[in-house]
């Protein structure tokens, strides 16, 4: 997709198609007003026929419009003007790209943007309008052998602006949208890929393949027996019934100066979760395969990061393997230590996901992180306290937590925060190790978190629970690329690559 600004009249700018509103009580933004005293009045009358409408996302193509420059107008319902905030733009520009899906239209200008939209800029504009459309145009074809494709044809999408500083905002808000959706399609696609396909193996050749892509970004990949040399005993005791060898994947970004300490981010990566010999009961199982979508987010957010080139350093770990049942499997009750020298009672082998990451989280403390944050499909008890729509955050840390939220609310990819503390972590005694992998049913996705932070040390953390944000299940199911808008907007802003 190519993006660019226009000023003025947008009746007088060619286009093949402009993009206006209209509101429910039937006032006219800017754009449309524009064409409509262009038009004679054009819009004004189809508002009276009741062939246009202000319900937000009802959108109506007006072919050959009459003495204006553009071939067609586009009308989209925006809804009532006092809650037209972001979602509300991102629903009437969707509805507009569904209305040219069914068209040949290649190049299409904008205007929805140009009344003031509550809490936001220009900058922002550009960027929901390039992740509106990466979500409506990316596709999981990769498994199907015909490939039918259809839908929009869209190649050029422009803005129409006010002012040259809008402009420019609006054309570094889609240069970073375009990066941002790039993050989201490799994750989406990683996390639909099959778990026969995308093994841990697969994981590391595809951060390789970054690495070869960007400069700045090498990789390196440790094998079983550099886990065993260096005592990774609870990320080894989950692959110990898998015959797919684990890996534990190192990429490093260096986009800062040298002594610049890096922002660490850590991913689940276990490619699928059978449960183990504490093995998950056969209905959706087959959601497993998403169990690697922490991985996949930070792989995604790493390929947005360094397509921004952005001036920081920063470093992404993921543990990755299979969690399989076997007769060579870790048993509940078995007892494992872990890098950091502490011993786990592993009373549910299906709590696998702390497992690799508590030895990855120690692992990362090489790298004297800036920040460390791991993100992980971690807990069922995080979709019944949260539901879909918002990530689960815990944090040592206030600023970060507060940071890592706001870089949400930004980016449309909310999080909200769970508390933490002694009274929870009483919950994961041991009568036989120093702690057990479980805590009980209740505040699941605290105690884990809980877990995890006893291998974080002094570092400033934050842990990020997507288990209900990172795909949708039903019809419609499939990966969703979330948390990468969020993880790339706080490096966007720690960057201070806005300005
Ligand atoms: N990968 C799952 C968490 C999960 C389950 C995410 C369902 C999304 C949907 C994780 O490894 C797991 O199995 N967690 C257990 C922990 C329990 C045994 C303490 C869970 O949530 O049931
Ligand atoms: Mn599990
Ligand atoms: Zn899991």
């Amino acid at each position: 997709m190519e993006y660019f600004t226009t000023s003025g009249d947008a009746a007088k700018r060619a286009t093949e198609c402009a993009i206006v509103g209209l509101y429910a009580n039937g006032a006219l933004d800017a754009g449309a007003g524009e064409i409509d005293e262009g038009s004679g009045g054009l819009l004004g009358k189809l508002k009276k026929s009741g062939d246009i409408s202000g319900k937000l996302g009802q959108a109506s193509l007006i072919p050959a419009p009459a003495k204006v420059k553009c071939k067609r107008v586009l009308v989209v319902g925006l809804g009532k003007k006092s809650e037209f905030g972001v979602r509300q733009y991102r629903k009437a520009l969707d509805a507009a790209f569904g209305a040219l899906s069914s068209t040949g239209v290649t190049e299409a200008v904008s205007y929805l943007h140009r009344d003031k939209v509550a809490d936001t800029d220009a900058y922002y504009l550009a960027r929901y309008a390039a992740q509106t459309l990466g979500d409506r145009l990316y596709r999981f074809t990769k498994m199907k052998s015909s490939n039918r494709d259809g839908g929009l044809k869209l190649k050029k999408l422009g803005f129409g602006v006010d002012s040259k500083a809008d402009g420019d905002a609006a054309l570094d808000g889609a240069r970073h949208g375009q990066a941002i959706v790039r993050g989201m399609d490799l994750a989406r696609e990683l996390g639909n890929l099959p778990a026969n396909v995308c093994t841990p193996s697969y994981l590391s050749e595809e951060a390789g393949r970054l690495a070869k892509h960007y400069r700045p970004l090498s990789v390196e990949v440790l094998e079983e027996k550099d886990m065993e040399r260096l005592g990774m005993g609870a990320l080894l005791s989950v692959t110990a019934g898998a015959e797919e060898p684990a890996k534990l994947i190192v990429m490093n970004y260096r986009g800062g100066a040298d002594d610049e300490p890096p922002v660490v981010l850590v991913g689940k990566g276990i490619t699928f979760d059978t449960g183990g010999i504490s093995l998950k009961p056969a209905p959706a199982m087959d959601e497993m395969k998403f169990d690697m979508c922490g991985a996949a987010a930070v792989i995604g957010t790493m390929q947005s990061v360094a397509a921004m080139q952005l001036p920081i350093n920063l470093m992404v770990l993921v543990p990755t393997c299979e969690n399989m049942p076997s007769g060579r499997a870790t048993r509940p009750g078995d007892i494992v230590k872990s890098m950091s020298g502490k011993t786990i009672e592993i009373l549910n082998t299906d709590a696998e996901g702390r497992l690799i990451l508590c030895d990855a989280l120690t692992y990362a403390q090489r790298y004297e992180p800036a920040a460390l944050i791991d993100v992980a499909t971690l807990t069922g008890a995080c979709v019944i306290a949260l539901g879909n729509h918002n990530s689960g955050l815990m944090a040592n840390d206030d600023e970060l937590a507060e940071q890592l939220l706001a870089a949400g609310r930004r980016a449309d990819d909310t999080a909200w925060r769970l508390p933490m503390g002694e009274d929870y972590e009483k919950q994961l005694k041991s009568n036989f190790a120093d702690f057990a992998n479980v805590g009980g049913r209740e505040g699941g996705a605290i105690t884990a978190a809980c877990f995890l932070s006893k291998f974080t040390r002094d570092a400033t953390w934050a842990h990020l629970d997507i288990a209900g944000t990172a795909w949708r299940s039903g019809n419609r199911k499939g990966a969703s690329g979330r948390p990468v808008p969020l993880l790339a907007d706080y490096l966007i802003e720690r960057a201070g690559a806005r300005d």
